[in-house]
Protein backbone atom coordinates (compact mmCIF):
# COMPACT_ATOMS: atom_id res chain seq x y z
CA UNK A 1 0.00 0.00 0.00
CA UNK A 2 1.15 3.49 -0.85
CA UNK A 3 0.90 5.95 1.56
CA UNK A 4 1.50 6.35 5.42
CA UNK A 5 4.58 4.73 6.59
CA UNK A 6 4.47 2.03 8.85
CA UNK A 7 4.27 3.47 12.48
CA UNK A 8 1.87 6.06 11.11
CA UNK A 9 -0.32 3.60 9.76
CA UNK A 10 -0.27 1.40 12.41
CA UNK A 11 -1.47 4.37 14.88
CA UNK A 12 -4.88 4.75 12.88
CA UNK A 13 -5.20 1.53 12.13
CA UNK A 14 -7.74 -0.43 11.57
CA UNK A 15 -9.58 3.27 9.84
CA UNK A 16 -11.92 0.85 7.77
CA UNK A 17 -13.28 -3.00 7.90
CA UNK A 18 -11.21 -5.97 7.50
CA UNK A 19 -11.93 -8.96 5.37
CA UNK A 20 -10.94 -12.37 6.93
CA UNK A 21 -10.67 -14.91 4.19
CA UNK A 22 -11.90 -18.59 4.91
CA UNK A 23 -10.79 -20.94 2.66
CA UNK A 24 -13.58 -23.41 3.09
CA UNK A 25 -17.07 -23.24 2.62
CA UNK A 26 -19.68 -21.51 5.71
CA UNK A 27 -20.21 -24.08 8.25
CA UNK A 28 -17.32 -25.67 8.38
CA UNK A 29 -14.61 -25.99 11.18
CA UNK A 30 -12.22 -22.82 9.52
CA UNK A 31 -15.34 -20.50 9.12
CA UNK A 32 -16.58 -21.79 12.87
CA UNK A 33 -12.92 -20.70 14.04
CA UNK A 34 -12.92 -17.60 11.76
CA UNK A 35 -16.23 -16.42 12.66
CA UNK A 36 -15.75 -16.75 16.54
CA UNK A 37 -12.28 -14.49 15.97
CA UNK A 38 -13.94 -12.15 13.70
CA UNK A 39 -16.62 -10.96 15.67
CA UNK A 40 -14.00 -10.69 18.86
CA UNK A 41 -11.08 -8.91 17.04
CA UNK A 42 -13.81 -6.48 15.45
CA UNK A 43 -14.68 -5.26 19.20
CA UNK A 44 -11.07 -5.11 20.13
CA UNK A 45 -10.22 -3.26 17.12
CA UNK A 46 -13.53 -0.86 16.40
CA UNK A 47 -14.10 -2.16 13.17
CA UNK A 48 -16.02 -4.62 11.69
CA UNK A 49 -14.30 -7.65 10.43
CA UNK A 50 -16.19 -9.30 7.57
CA UNK A 51 -15.55 -13.06 6.87
CA UNK A 52 -15.53 -14.00 3.23
CA UNK A 53 -15.82 -17.89 2.11
CA UNK A 54 -13.70 -17.93 -0.75
CA UNK A 55 -13.23 -21.50 -0.66
CA UNK A 56 -11.67 -24.02 -3.93
CA UNK A 57 -8.66 -26.72 -4.51
CA UNK A 58 -7.98 -27.57 -0.81
CA UNK A 59 -8.30 -24.02 0.57
CA UNK A 60 -5.25 -22.98 -1.90
CA UNK A 61 -7.51 -20.49 -3.70
CA UNK A 62 -8.29 -18.39 -0.69
CA UNK A 63 -4.31 -18.75 0.18
CA UNK A 64 -3.90 -17.20 -3.65
CA UNK A 65 -6.51 -14.82 -2.63
CA UNK A 66 -4.28 -13.29 0.17
CA UNK A 67 -1.23 -13.20 -1.36
CA UNK A 68 -2.50 -10.76 -3.99
CA UNK A 69 -4.24 -8.83 -1.32
CA UNK A 70 -2.95 -5.52 -0.19
CA UNK A 71 -0.28 -5.58 2.11
CA UNK A 72 -2.39 -3.45 4.81
CA UNK A 73 -3.53 -5.27 7.36
CA UNK A 74 -7.31 -5.08 5.85
CA UNK A 75 -7.02 -8.74 4.07
CA UNK A 76 -6.39 -11.42 6.76
CA UNK A 77 -6.59 -15.27 5.91
CA UNK A 78 -7.02 -17.85 8.77
CA UNK A 79 -5.51 -21.24 6.96
CA UNK A 80 -4.45 -24.81 9.15
CA UNK A 81 -1.84 -27.08 8.33
CA UNK A 82 -3.06 -27.24 4.67
CA UNK A 83 -1.56 -23.83 4.07
CA UNK A 84 1.94 -25.87 4.49
CA UNK A 85 1.19 -28.94 3.07
CA UNK A 86 0.14 -27.23 -0.45
CA UNK A 87 3.32 -26.83 -2.09
CA UNK A 88 4.12 -30.60 -1.59
CA UNK A 89 0.50 -31.49 -3.75
CA UNK A 90 -0.08 -28.61 -5.59
CA UNK A 91 1.98 -27.59 -8.56
CA UNK A 92 1.00 -24.29 -9.60
CA UNK A 93 -0.35 -22.28 -6.82
CA UNK A 94 0.24 -19.17 -7.90
CA UNK A 95 2.33 -17.71 -4.92
CA UNK A 96 5.07 -18.82 -3.01
CA UNK A 97 4.15 -20.81 0.02
CA UNK A 98 7.32 -19.48 2.29
CA UNK A 99 7.58 -15.60 1.25
CA UNK A 100 3.85 -14.81 0.12
CA UNK A 101 2.55 -14.79 4.02
CA UNK A 102 2.73 -12.75 7.03
CA UNK A 103 1.96 -15.14 10.43
CA UNK A 104 -0.04 -12.95 12.67
CA UNK A 105 -0.18 -15.67 15.49
CA UNK A 106 -1.36 -19.51 16.15
CA UNK A 107 -4.83 -19.64 16.68
CA UNK A 108 -6.54 -23.27 17.25
CA UNK A 109 -5.17 -27.04 17.69
CA UNK A 110 -7.07 -30.06 17.82
CA UNK A 111 -7.98 -33.53 16.53
CA UNK A 112 -10.24 -35.25 14.13
CA UNK A 113 -13.21 -37.39 14.58
CA UNK A 114 -13.62 -40.09 12.59
CA UNK A 115 -17.27 -40.54 11.59
CA UNK A 116 -19.95 -42.53 9.71
CA UNK A 117 -23.61 -41.69 8.67
CA UNK A 118 -25.79 -43.29 11.45
CA UNK A 119 -26.84 -46.07 8.73
CA UNK A 120 -23.69 -47.63 8.83
CA UNK A 121 -23.93 -51.20 10.76
CA UNK A 122 -21.13 -50.61 12.68
CA UNK A 123 -21.95 -49.48 16.14
CA UNK A 124 -18.93 -48.64 17.82
CA UNK A 125 -15.04 -47.99 16.67
CA UNK A 126 -13.93 -51.68 17.74
CA UNK A 127 -16.63 -52.76 15.16
CA UNK A 128 -15.75 -50.06 12.79
CA UNK A 129 -12.16 -50.31 11.46
CA UNK A 130 -12.63 -53.85 10.67
CA UNK A 131 -15.86 -53.43 8.66
CA UNK A 132 -14.47 -50.55 6.51
CA UNK A 133 -11.18 -52.60 5.97
CA UNK A 134 -13.47 -55.29 4.54
CA UNK A 135 -15.77 -52.49 2.58
CA UNK A 136 -13.41 -50.11 1.53
CA UNK A 137 -14.44 -49.84 -2.05
CA UNK A 138 -18.30 -49.65 -1.45
CA UNK A 139 -17.46 -46.98 0.79
CA UNK A 140 -17.59 -43.49 -0.11
CA UNK A 141 -15.42 -40.92 2.23
CA UNK A 142 -16.16 -37.14 1.93
CA UNK A 143 -13.14 -34.93 2.37
CA UNK A 144 -12.87 -30.94 1.52
CA UNK A 145 -10.00 -31.19 -1.80
CA UNK A 146 -6.72 -32.74 -1.78
CA UNK A 147 -4.65 -31.24 0.90
CA UNK A 148 -7.31 -30.39 3.86
CA UNK A 149 -7.35 -31.85 6.95
CA UNK A 150 -10.43 -34.34 5.84
CA UNK A 151 -8.63 -35.11 2.85
CA UNK A 152 -4.97 -35.95 4.83
CA UNK A 153 -6.56 -37.97 7.20
CA UNK A 154 -8.84 -40.14 4.66
CA UNK A 155 -5.27 -40.94 3.41
CA UNK A 156 -4.11 -41.43 6.61
CA UNK A 157 -6.77 -44.06 7.45
CA UNK A 158 -6.69 -45.45 4.04
CA UNK A 159 -2.92 -46.38 4.67
CA UNK A 160 -3.50 -47.19 8.47
CA UNK A 161 -6.36 -50.08 7.13
CA UNK A 162 -4.37 -50.84 3.92
CA UNK A 163 -7.89 -50.12 2.57
CA UNK A 164 -8.89 -47.67 -0.36
CA UNK A 165 -12.39 -45.69 -0.14
CA UNK A 166 -14.21 -43.55 -2.86
CA UNK A 167 -13.59 -40.24 -2.12
CA UNK A 168 -16.10 -37.74 -3.01
CA UNK A 169 -14.39 -34.04 -2.53
CA UNK A 170 -16.54 -31.24 -1.60
CA UNK A 171 -15.64 -27.24 -0.73
CA UNK A 172 -15.44 -27.39 2.94
CA UNK A 173 -16.76 -30.13 5.71
CA UNK A 174 -19.83 -27.52 6.16
CA UNK A 175 -21.14 -29.72 3.06
CA UNK A 176 -19.65 -32.78 3.06
CA UNK A 177 -21.09 -33.13 7.05
CA UNK A 178 -24.87 -31.97 5.86
CA UNK A 179 -24.20 -34.91 3.27
CA UNK A 180 -23.22 -37.00 6.13
CA UNK A 181 -25.95 -36.40 8.08
CA UNK A 182 -28.63 -36.92 5.10
CA UNK A 183 -26.46 -40.18 4.45
CA UNK A 184 -25.12 -39.10 0.87
CA UNK A 185 -22.04 -40.60 1.98
CA UNK A 186 -21.00 -43.12 4.42
CA UNK A 187 -17.57 -41.28 6.27
CA UNK A 188 -16.10 -38.54 6.93
CA UNK A 189 -12.80 -37.49 8.93
CA UNK A 190 -13.58 -34.20 10.44
CA UNK A 191 -12.60 -31.90 12.69
CA UNK A 192 -14.08 -31.80 16.23
CA UNK A 193 -14.98 -28.15 15.79
CA UNK A 194 -18.33 -29.40 14.04
CA UNK A 195 -17.52 -33.43 14.22
CA UNK A 196 -18.81 -33.22 17.76
CA UNK A 197 -21.81 -30.93 18.19
CA UNK A 198 -23.56 -33.44 15.34
CA UNK A 199 -22.31 -36.46 17.27
CA UNK A 200 -23.94 -35.08 20.45
CA UNK A 201 -26.97 -34.41 18.84
CA UNK A 202 -26.63 -37.60 17.84
CA UNK A 203 -26.91 -36.73 13.80
CA UNK A 204 -23.56 -39.04 13.01
CA UNK A 205 -21.89 -41.56 14.46
CA UNK A 206 -18.07 -41.04 16.36
CA UNK A 207 -16.03 -43.97 15.56
CA UNK A 208 -12.55 -42.82 16.99
CA UNK A 209 -10.55 -39.28 18.06
CA UNK A 210 -7.54 -39.16 15.99
CA UNK A 211 -5.92 -37.27 19.55
CA UNK A 212 -3.58 -39.19 22.07
CA UNK A 213 -6.39 -39.22 24.45
CA UNK A 214 -10.00 -39.56 24.81
CA UNK A 215 -11.45 -36.27 24.59
CA UNK A 216 -13.98 -34.87 27.62
CA UNK A 217 -16.80 -33.98 25.39
CA UNK A 218 -16.71 -37.41 23.84
CA UNK A 219 -15.75 -39.53 26.81
CA UNK A 220 -17.57 -42.80 24.94
CA UNK A 221 -15.49 -42.13 21.64
CA UNK A 222 -11.95 -44.46 22.04
CA UNK A 223 -8.57 -43.20 19.84
CA UNK A 224 -7.91 -44.31 17.13
CA UNK A 225 -5.11 -46.76 18.81
CA UNK A 226 -6.99 -47.87 21.45
CA UNK A 227 -8.63 -50.18 18.72
CA UNK A 228 -5.29 -50.93 17.03
CA UNK A 229 -5.30 -48.75 14.30
CA UNK A 230 -1.99 -46.16 13.97
CA UNK A 231 -3.85 -43.35 13.00
CA UNK A 232 -2.82 -40.12 14.60
CA UNK A 233 -3.67 -36.53 13.58
CA UNK A 234 -3.57 -32.95 15.12
CA UNK A 235 -4.57 -30.01 13.32
CA UNK A 236 -4.10 -26.18 13.72
CA UNK A 237 -4.82 -22.84 12.73
CA UNK A 238 -3.48 -20.08 12.28
CA UNK A 239 -4.08 -16.05 11.06
CA UNK A 240 -2.12 -14.81 8.32
CA UNK A 241 -1.70 -11.27 6.50
CA UNK A 242 0.33 -10.94 3.07
CA UNK A 243 3.97 -10.76 3.26
CA UNK A 244 5.38 -6.96 3.49
CA UNK A 245 3.00 -6.03 6.03
CA UNK A 246 3.98 -3.32 8.45
CA UNK A 247 5.16 -4.69 11.87
CA UNK A 248 3.36 -2.55 13.55
CA UNK A 249 0.22 -3.51 12.02
CA UNK A 250 1.06 -6.84 12.45
CA UNK A 251 1.97 -6.37 16.07
CA UNK A 252 -1.74 -4.78 16.51
CA UNK A 253 -3.53 -7.66 14.65
CA UNK A 254 -1.37 -10.29 16.91
CA UNK A 255 -2.47 -8.15 20.07
CA UNK A 256 -6.22 -8.59 18.89
CA UNK A 257 -5.67 -12.34 18.22
CA UNK A 258 -4.29 -12.84 21.75
CA UNK A 259 -6.79 -10.59 23.67
CA UNK A 260 -9.86 -13.29 22.05
CA UNK A 261 -7.42 -16.19 23.03
CA UNK A 262 -7.31 -14.80 26.31
CA UNK A 263 -11.06 -14.45 27.16
CA UNK A 264 -12.70 -17.28 28.80
CA UNK A 265 -15.83 -16.96 26.54
CA UNK A 266 -13.97 -17.93 23.37
CA UNK A 267 -11.90 -20.84 25.59
CA UNK A 268 -15.29 -22.10 26.86
CA UNK A 269 -16.70 -22.20 22.96
CA UNK A 270 -13.46 -23.91 21.96
CA UNK A 271 -13.64 -26.59 24.49
CA UNK A 272 -17.31 -27.42 24.39
CA UNK A 273 -15.80 -28.81 20.69
CA UNK A 274 -12.63 -30.67 21.99
CA UNK A 275 -10.22 -28.07 20.53
CA UNK A 276 -7.54 -25.90 22.35
CA UNK A 277 -6.10 -22.75 22.34
CA UNK A 278 -2.01 -22.82 22.00
CA UNK A 279 0.01 -22.56 25.29
CA UNK A 280 0.46 -18.58 26.01
CA UNK A 281 4.48 -19.01 24.78
CA UNK A 282 3.16 -20.01 21.62
CA UNK A 283 0.65 -16.40 20.92
CA UNK A 284 3.87 -14.56 19.25
CA UNK A 285 4.45 -13.74 15.44
CA UNK A 286 7.68 -15.42 15.57
CA UNK A 287 6.32 -18.68 17.08
CA UNK A 288 3.61 -18.76 14.00
CA UNK A 289 6.35 -18.26 11.70
CA UNK A 290 8.47 -20.77 13.23
CA UNK A 291 6.15 -23.06 13.34
CA UNK A 292 4.73 -22.66 9.51
CA UNK A 293 8.43 -22.73 8.51
CA UNK A 294 8.85 -26.27 10.52
CA UNK A 295 5.15 -28.07 9.57
CA UNK A 296 6.13 -26.73 5.29
CA UNK A 297 9.21 -28.65 5.91
CA UNK A 298 7.80 -31.55 7.33
CA UNK A 299 5.09 -32.14 4.90
CA UNK A 300 7.37 -32.12 2.41
CA UNK A 301 9.43 -34.83 3.41
CA UNK A 302 6.03 -37.11 4.48
CA UNK A 303 4.26 -36.02 1.67
CA UNK A 304 7.23 -37.20 -0.91
CA UNK A 305 7.86 -40.60 1.52
CA UNK A 306 4.40 -41.01 0.72
CA UNK A 307 4.30 -41.12 -2.85
CA UNK A 308 2.40 -38.24 -3.87
CA UNK A 309 2.54 -36.35 -7.51
CA UNK A 310 1.57 -32.60 -7.77
CA UNK A 311 -1.41 -32.08 -9.21
CA UNK A 312 -2.74 -28.97 -10.53
CA UNK A 313 -4.39 -26.01 -8.49
CA UNK A 314 -6.61 -24.47 -11.24
C1 LIG B 1 -13.28 -26.69 6.53
O1 LIG B 1 -13.42 -25.65 7.17
O2 LIG B 1 -14.10 -27.04 5.65
C2 LIG B 1 -12.15 -27.60 6.89
O3 LIG B 1 -11.15 -26.90 7.59
C3 LIG B 1 -11.66 -28.33 5.69
C4 LIG B 1 -10.66 -29.40 6.05
O4 LIG B 1 -9.49 -29.09 6.15
O5 LIG B 1 -11.03 -30.57 6.19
Amino acid sequence: AVGLAGPAMAQNFPAKPLTLIVPFAAGGPSDVIARLLADHIGRTLSQQVVVENVAGAGGTAGAKRLASADADGYTLLIHHLALAAAPSLYSNLGYDTLTAFAPVGLVNTGPMVVAGKLALPPVDGKAFFPFAKAQADKLTIAHAGVGSNSHLCAVLMSQALSAKFAQVAYRGTGPAMNDLVSGQVDILCDQSTTAVPQVQGDKIRAYAVTSTGRLDVLPNTPTAREIGTDLEMTIWHGLYAPKGTPGPVLDKLNGALKAALKDPTVLDRFKAVGTNAFPEAEWTRDAHAKRFGDEVAKWAVSLKAAGVTLQSAN
